[in-house]
């Protein structure tokens, strides 16, 4: 589903890369929690992993396509098609109602669309299933509670069962009970939904949920030399 191999990352002035990653790998299906402290390189890894920045070296093979090896559109396009993001601050577009921004995906992605059936119907189950009531549906999302702009995010990204999810830090705006029943909602839609899920957090309570927890400085070799 995911695998990465020979990966070396650097931002633009860097002087040593900010991720060396020999190997790293996701099964279909898998649940994997990723920790590691803050600047890490976490989010960075991620970006990678959406196509949004390319590595100096290594390959980046999803679902058998090494993106690294595509166009900036056709990463744009592989991103819309097959992967949903939730991320720490979740990007919703404020001015829009928390069911058009569920929707989004499916106006970016034939493919979304076709997979979600009736996507007014998918967009509404998922909001129920995520615990949203239907009188917050037409808020726009600016006016929703943080808890509540969590699950719009969380549904926007499972919306046309995208093969893979991705979140990035999702919980951190919320209380400790909060983050949990938050956890438990994406994980049981997730494994609803069939999908591989990569969740990152630097709140290693959270790995209990998951089939296996990585953390980051284990298979991020730039990470163990600037440490020691
Ligand atoms: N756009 C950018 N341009 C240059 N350097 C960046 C950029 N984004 C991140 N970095 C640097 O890359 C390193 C890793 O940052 P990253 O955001 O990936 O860490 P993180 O593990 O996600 O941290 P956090 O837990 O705080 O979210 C940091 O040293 C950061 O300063
Ligand atoms: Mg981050």
């Amino acid at each position: 589903m995911i695998a990465l191999t020979d990966l070396v990352f650097r931002w633009p002035g860097q002087a040593t890369p900010c991720l060396d990653i020999p190997d790293f790998a996701l099964a279909d299906g898998e649940l994997v929690f990723l920790h590691g402290p803050s600047g890490g390189g976490k989010s960075t890894l991620l970006g990678l992993l959406g196509g949004v920045a390319v590595p100096e070296q290594g390959a980046i093979v999803l679902l058998g396509q090494d993106i690294t090896r595509l166009s900036a559109r056709a990463r744009d396009r592989f991103r819309a098609n097959h992967i949903g993001f939730v991320f720490q601050q979740f990007n919703l577009l404020p001015w829009l109602s928390a069911l058009d921004n569920v929707l989004l995906p499916c106006t970016f992605s034939a493919r979304r669309k076709q997979r979600a059936g009736d996507a007014h119907a998918a967009a509404a189950r998922l909001l129920t299933h995520l615990d949203l009531a239907p009188s917050l549906w037409q808020k726009p999302a600016a006016e929703l509670s943080v808890g509540q702009q969590q699950r719009v995010a969380a549904a926007r990204a499972l919306i046309g069962k995208p093969e893979i999810l991705i979140a990035d830090e999702p919980t951190s705006a919320l209380d400790a009970p909060r983050q949990q029943i938050f956890v438990d909602l994406l994980l049981r839609e997730t494994v609803e939904s069939g999908a591989a899920l990569l969740f990152v957090s630097h709140d290693a309570r959270l790995a209990v949920h998951f089939d296996r927890s990585i953390a980051l400085t284990d298979i991020n070799r730039a990470m163990q030399e600037s440490v020691v």
